[in-house]
């Protein structure tokens, strides 16, 4: 089957067809961006977008996102590599302690400015409130997320 994945048609073995769209991302297409962290819809570590909306891949059947576009880590840059905002200020403010979370929350936020690129600190948090991070590197998130938002609305991005 073919998914539509950082805006290409990949081909995906049909072993995957009935499967979680995580497994078909990490091990049916290679691309370990997306991390698997508790399978069960609750860390947020597996988001990616789908159709543009934070979605959890973990907890989301292959099936359900035939006809759909999906964005990963890998495709969240722009296509002549200049970093995303979130990307940038996750990097410049040193954000990831472990980084096993941080495909995870760069997505989330990623989505969450793209509705809304002018947010209040309480946008933020709650925006970002179900992404756990075992670091704790919360701060660092949620300053991170302000500076690109400030990038975005400076339309430097
Ligand atoms: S691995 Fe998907 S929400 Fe935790
Ligand atoms: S940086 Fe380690 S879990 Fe978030």
């Amino acid at each position: 089957m073919k998914l539509t994945i950082n805006g290409a048609e990949m081909e995906l073995d049909d072993a995957y067809a009935d499967g979680l769209l995580v497994w078909a991302i990490r091990d049916g297409l290679g691309m370990t961006g997306t991390r698997f962290g508790c399978g069960a819809g609750i860390c947020g570590s597996c988001t990616v977008h789908v159709d543009g909306v934070a979605t959890r891949s973990c907890v989301t059947p292959v099936a359900a996102v035939a006809d759909a576009e999906i964005t990963t880590l890998e495709g969240l840059a722009a296509e002549d590599g200049t970093l995303h905002p979130v990307q940038q200020a996750f990097l410049d403010g040193q954000v990831p302690q472990c980084a096993w979370c941080m495909s995870g929350q760069m997505m989330q936020a990623a989505a969450f400015l793209e509705q809304n690129n002018n947010p209040t600190k309480e946008e933020i948090v709650d925006a970002m409130k179900n992404n756990y991070c075992r670091c704790g590197c919360y701060h660092r998130i949620k300053s991170a997320v302000a500076v690109a938002a400030e990038t975005i609305q400076g339309g430097t991005a």
